[in-house]
């Protein structure tokens, strides 16, 4: 049997902390609580609070499903309380595409496409020439105000 390297004990310990700070269902609700996201992304609060998205959970556009949450939730508190990142004035990652295929869960849907067939044909022509929803649509933050962050 093969053991574990050192990469190996510390993703199984990352995946064990993400359970005890995830697992709990009050916990699980606590996390994807919009005002938890504002404690280390105010910025990012207030342009949504202007956006036409204000009514979407943050966590609804920034998923990349519930164990991967857990765990980058955990690294992101673990960087912010050993001060590695400053999430309210470090540049942070991206990750366009998959925020567009959370858009694409709630605009392009099956029920869309049967009332709304000519909004979707334009689009599958749309994303063919575009790399994500973004390259057209505002976000779900008001662009003034988020550009505000970095001068
Ligand atoms: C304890 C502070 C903290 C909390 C609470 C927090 N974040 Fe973050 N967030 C960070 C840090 C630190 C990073 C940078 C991570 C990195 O460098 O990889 C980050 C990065 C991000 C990013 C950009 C990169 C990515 O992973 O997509 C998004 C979007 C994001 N957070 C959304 C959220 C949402 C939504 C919530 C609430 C469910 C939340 N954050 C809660 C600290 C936090
Ligand atoms: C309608 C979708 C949507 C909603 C709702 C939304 N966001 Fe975002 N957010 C985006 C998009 C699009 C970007 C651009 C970068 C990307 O795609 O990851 C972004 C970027 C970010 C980033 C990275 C900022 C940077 O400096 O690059 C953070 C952090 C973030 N959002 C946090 C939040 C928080 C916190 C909330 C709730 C208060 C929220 N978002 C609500 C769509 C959304
Ligand atoms: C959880 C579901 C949900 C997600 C995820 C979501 N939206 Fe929306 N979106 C809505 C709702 C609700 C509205 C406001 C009501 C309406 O006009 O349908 C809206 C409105 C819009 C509008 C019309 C706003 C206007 O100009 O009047 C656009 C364009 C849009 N969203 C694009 C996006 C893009 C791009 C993303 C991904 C970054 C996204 N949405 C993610 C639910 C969602
Ligand atoms: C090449 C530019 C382009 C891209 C890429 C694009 N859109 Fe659009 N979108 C438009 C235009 C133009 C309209 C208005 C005319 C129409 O319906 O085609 C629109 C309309 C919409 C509306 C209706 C807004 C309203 O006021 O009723 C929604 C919702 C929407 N788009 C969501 C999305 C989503 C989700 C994606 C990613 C899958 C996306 N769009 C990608 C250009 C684009």
């Amino acid at each position: 049997m093969r053991r574990f390297g050192p990469l190996g004990i510390i993703a199984l310990l990352i995946v064990l902390l993400a359970l005890l700070l995830g697992g709990g269902y009050g916990a699980h609700q606590l996390t994807i609580n919009n005002h938890f996201c504002a404690a280390c992304h105010a910025y990012e609060k207030t342009s949504w609070d202007q956006s036409e998205h204000r009514q979407v959970d943050c966590i609804a556009c920034h998923t990349k499903g519930f164990a991967y949450d857990k765990i980058q939730g955990t690294r992101k508190v673990w960087l912010t309380v050993t001060g590695q990142v400053n999430p309210h004035n470090d540049p942070l990652p991206r990750y366009p595409e998959e925020t567009s295929e959370n858009c694409v869960d709630c605009h392009i849907t099956d029920a869309i496409a049967e009332e709304q067939p000519f909004f979707i044909a334009r689009h599958n022509r749309y994303m063919e020439h575009a790399p994500t929803c973004m390259a057209c649509h505002d976000s779900g933050h008001e662009r003034q105000l988020q550009r505000m962050k970095r001068p």
